[in-house]
């Protein structure tokens, strides 16, 4: 079978060579498209190809359409919003993704830039610690639970709050962490909220004034989930009114320029989205997606198929 890597923020070579590596053993042929910057070279590549492997990497209806031979998708990563569900399906179109691969390069950019925001920059200034705040985790799957384990070696407290932690709140316990009933309460008892959900219809804008004003007066929002979860116009108005509130985020919001203008070092956004981009984190999300294809092909294994 042919099979595309098309990602426009690229792998490491390490890791396409990996990739290279299991799906020729298993008589496949790899093909490439990196960091291509036209919509046009993506429809050319997905042309006669049957597999392809994606990362952030928009597939609309457009690509799938273009796609004649198309029969599986894998987004080499946990989210895929950038995915036409719908249209894949319609197509007969399996789409997978690779969940808990690269949540510890995820969970590891989160103290990152929470260190960087509370040390001003590291300006120099006088900043604050993490040992003793309490940190609230919206959403609690692979990266949440890393981030409550890395988050008690700093002395923190750590709250959870996701649908299935509140209906089980016991599992929160094997993590060492307080599982809430509701956002509003993880909002009320933290100090700092790291947001882990994805983006769907439930959760776009769900992060708004009414959320973000539980927290204290100096509360921070770190968001290396998705842009979208923001409501943007809120996130001005309270970092307005509180001088001490500070946002980092993995993900540039579309009020980017507006943001540094106003809020200065209170402020952290990444160049590019950064979270999973680590050698690891390529090595085990691309080499995964690889095996998953080649099972797929083999055995029809849909073990990770996400399009029911
Ligand atoms: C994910 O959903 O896996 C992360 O957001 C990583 O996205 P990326 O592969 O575009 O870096």
């Amino acid at each position: 079978m042919k099979i595309l890597i098309a990602t426009e923020k690229p792998f490491s070579k390490e890791a396409v060579e990996g990739i290279r590596e299991i799906l020729e053993k298993r008589d496949h042929e790899l093909i490439l498209l990196e960091k291509y910057s036209d919509k046009k070279e993506l429809l050319n590549a997905v042309k006669t190809v049957d597999a392809v492997i994606i990362r952030s990497d928009q597939i609309d209806k457009e690509v799938i359409d273009a796609a004649k031979e198309l029969k599986i998708v894998v987004r080499a990563g946990a989210g895929y919003d950038n995915v036409d569900l719908e249209v894949a399906t319609a197509n007969n179109v399996c789409v997978m993704n690779t969940p808990g691969q690269n949540s510890n390069a995820v969970a590891e950019l989160v103290f990152g830039m929470l260190i960087s925001l509370a040390r001003n920059g590291f300006d120099g200034s006088a900043g604050t610690e993490l040992k003793g705040k309490k940190l609230g985790l919206h959403a609690f799957g692979y990266i949440g639970k890393i981030v409550a384990h890395i988050a008690q070696g700093f002395g923190m407290e750590v709250y959870a709050y996701s649908p299935s932690l509140s209906r089980n709140p016991e599992r929160g316990k094997e993590h060492g962490v307080i599982a809430v009933q509701n956002p509003e309460e993880l909002y009320e008892k933290s100090d700092i909220v790291s947001l882990h959900m994805p983006a769907n219809a439930d959760t776009k804008g769900s992060i708004n004034y009414d959320l973000m004003s539980r927290l204290p007066e100096h509360g921070i929002v770190i968001n290396t989930a998705r842009k979208e979860v923001i409501n943007e116009a809120d996130m001005v108005k309270i970092m307005s009114e509180r001088p001490k509130f500070k946002y980092a985020t993995d993900i540039k919001p579309s009020n980017h320029d507006e943001m540094v203008e106003k809020f200065g070092k209170r402020y952290l956004a990444a160049a590019k989205k950064c979270g999973a981009q680590t050698a690891e984190a390529n090595m085990n999300a691309g080499l995964a997606a690889a095996e998953q294809i080649a099972n797929f092909f083999e055995n029809g294994d849909e073990e990770f198929r996400v399009n029911k």
